[in-house]
């Protein structure tokens, strides 16, 4: 399947939780300061300017398929690109660094990467010894009242898009890959919006755009709009896989 490219725009336009999962994340992180931490789909870079911002020493290997997205970030770390290296590709595939780093993070992106043994593997050969993985995403359960929604209006619930996976099967994904340390968590984090154009727009820039891909413009609005309306309230039931791991 085609990479999904994002609305870099909408989406930072929108008030997502994505925000303070990011934030939660680098606070698990603990960094001293002088580390490099590898960011696997980073989009626009928010996470990425918070840890610039925070550590002065700080750098970050910000990876992403979206070139948009990362259009976005290049302009939003535009006076710090120096401490950045932006890499554009696809995750879903083995990735390999030039240089080992200290520490890596994802947020809000391991859901849309159907093999997590593959990104695990990934991410443990990019990481030095003793360093962390952090990461949040989907987990077992997610949007399950939008999914109810989606199918009742498109006969789908978009099974084959997402991969919500549960504690027990990360976990061994994760010992497989080489990890120690490792603790995994689904925790229940809805996120309540204004009905209208707010909510529409988050349906069409986070969570429909592989739907939406798929069909001819004419199509899109009616469906984000149906969905939009046959949610019972204006709210996104998020369940988040928490994960934390260490390469030993
Ligand atoms: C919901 S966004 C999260 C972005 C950012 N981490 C945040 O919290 O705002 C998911 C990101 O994963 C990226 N992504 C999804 N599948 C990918 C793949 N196969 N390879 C590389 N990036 C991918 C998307 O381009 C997008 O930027």
């Amino acid at each position: 399947m085609e990479l999904l490219e994002w609305d870099a725009r909408s989406y930072d336009s929108l008030p997502l939780p994505h925000r303070r999962w990011g934030a939660g994340v680098l606070e698990r992180l603990a960094l001293s300061g002088d580390e490099s931490v590898l960011d696997l789909g980073c989009g626009t870079g928010r996470d990425a300017e918070l840890l610039l911002d925070a550590f002065p020493q700080g750098r970050v290997v910000a990876v992403d398929g979206s070139a948009q997205m990362l259009a976005q970030l290049r302009s939003r770390l535009a006076d710090r690109l120096d401490r950045v290296t932006v890499l554009e590709a696809d995750i879903r595939e083995p990735l390999t660094l030039d240089d080992s780093v200290d520490a890596a993070i994802s947020v809000a992106t391991l859901h849309w990467l159907p093999d997590h043994d593959v990104v695990f593997r990934s991410v443990a050969a990019a990481l030095r010894p003793g360093g962390r993985f952090i990461a949040e995403a989907g987990g077992a359960g997610n949007v399950a009242a939008f999914r109810a929604a989606l199918r009742d209006v498109s006969g789908s619930d978009g099974a084959e898009v997402w991969n919500f996976a549960g504690v027990d099967e990360t976990r061994q994904r994760l010992e497989d890959a080489g990890f120690v340390d490792i603790e995994v968590g689904l925790v229940p984090d809805p996120a309540h919006l204004e009905r209208g154009e707010q909510l529409e727009a988050f349906l069409a820039t986070v969570l429909l755009g592989a739907q939406l891909r798929e069909l001819p413009p004419e199509r899109r609005r009616p469906l984000v709009e149906a969905v939009a309306e046959r949610l019972a309230e204006p709210v996104i039931d998020y369940v988040r896989l928490r994960l934390s791991a260490t390469r030993p």
